[in-house]
């Protein structure tokens, strides 16, 4: 099957973009692998007919707003982030007439409806930089309540309204399971992705996006760490680190959405183009603005 997905990659000039939480035999197929913020780089530049995203349905839509004259595919459109969709109508709106100088700061697991009505897009990768130099004093962080109390401690100077949403792969780390995880590694350094629940950050040795994990753990001398995001990093992180140790708390996180990009549903896309992502001109050109107000910002 990769042979197959090889020859029509080059007969359609297509490229594929896979994220870190994306099954092994996904990434192992890709042409990038990369955390949101990485893939959505690649994304603007790539010289390519046709893009197959292996991700969930915002990197799609993502990867589609910042190319309009791209054919982008998804090996299964309804693969989903929960998260995206965690914002109550009405309360942008309601903020923006409570605060005149309101800054609208929407992490980029969102849906191109949210992006529209926001200020500026971030990832867990850039988020704090991107924060911390907005002019603006009040900020409403959408959708992640975990990220956006992060960026609310990294940046105190500012006013920061923190919507309730969570990703739930995250969400459900617990203290308990990691206390558990920690006992039985003692030496382990705990590297955590800031979407987790504050009481794992609180125990986290390094607090980072995916590649800034995959980078810490290049990096460090140490040998065992405990990864608190989910279990996809795993295979970057042992084909960079095959001497070092990874262990993941029990049961190990599992964004079953990502799950859906199989090689069977990346060749099936590539052959059929029937897996196509849509979006009106008037929402693309919308999105577009905080998209590229994160790209310019952080280059
Ligand atoms: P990053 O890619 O920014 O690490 O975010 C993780 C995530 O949950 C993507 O869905
Ligand atoms: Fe969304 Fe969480 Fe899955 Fe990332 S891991 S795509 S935030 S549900």
């Amino acid at each position: 099957m990769e042979k197959q997905i090889e020859k029509l990659k080059s007969e359609k000039n297509a490229v594929i973009l896979a994220h870190y939480y994306a099954p092994e035999e996904a990434q192992k197929v890709a042409d990038f692998v990369g955390d949101s913020f990485y893939l959505a780089k690649v994304a603007k530049k790539t010289s390519a007919d046709i893009i197959v995203f292996c991700g969930v349905f915002f990197m799609g839509e993502s990867a589609k707003i910042l190319n309009p004259d791209k054919k982008v595919i998804m090996p299964d459109l309804s693969a989903d982030c929960p998260m995206a969709h965690m914002v109550k109508p009405g309360i942008i709106e309601e903020l923006r007439n409570t605060y005149e100088d309101l800054a609208v700061v929407c992490y980029i697991n969102s849906t191109a409806e949210l992006k529209c009505q926001s200020d500026v897009c971030v990832t867990s990768s850039n988020a704090v930089t991107i924060v911390k130099s907005l002019p603006n004093k009040n900020i409403f962080f959408i959708p992640d309540r975990n990220l956006g109390r992060f960026v609310a401690e990294q940046v105190p100077e500012k006013n920061i309204i923190i919507n309730d949403g969570c990703c739930p792969i995250h969400a459900a780390i617990t203290k308990e399971q990691l206390q558990k995880t920690k006992s039985e590694h003692p030496d382990a350094l705990v590297l955590s992705h800031p979407e987790c629940e504050p009481e794992i950050l609180s125990l986290a040795d390094y607090i980072g996006s995916t590649s800034d994990i995959i980078e810490y753990a290049n990096k460090t001398d140490k040998k065992e760490f405990i990864i608190c995001t989910e279990e996809g990093v795993k295979y970057k992180l042992i084909s960079d680190n095959p001497k070092k140790k990874f262990y993941f708390v029990s049961p190990s996180p599992c964004c079953r959405d990502m799950k859906f990009n199989t090689l069977e549903n990346i060749l099936s896309a590539l052959e059929k183009e029937d897996k196509v992502v849509e979006i009106d001109e008037a929402t693309r050109k919308a999105a577009l603005l905080p998209l590229d107000r994160m790209l310019e910002c952080v280059k």
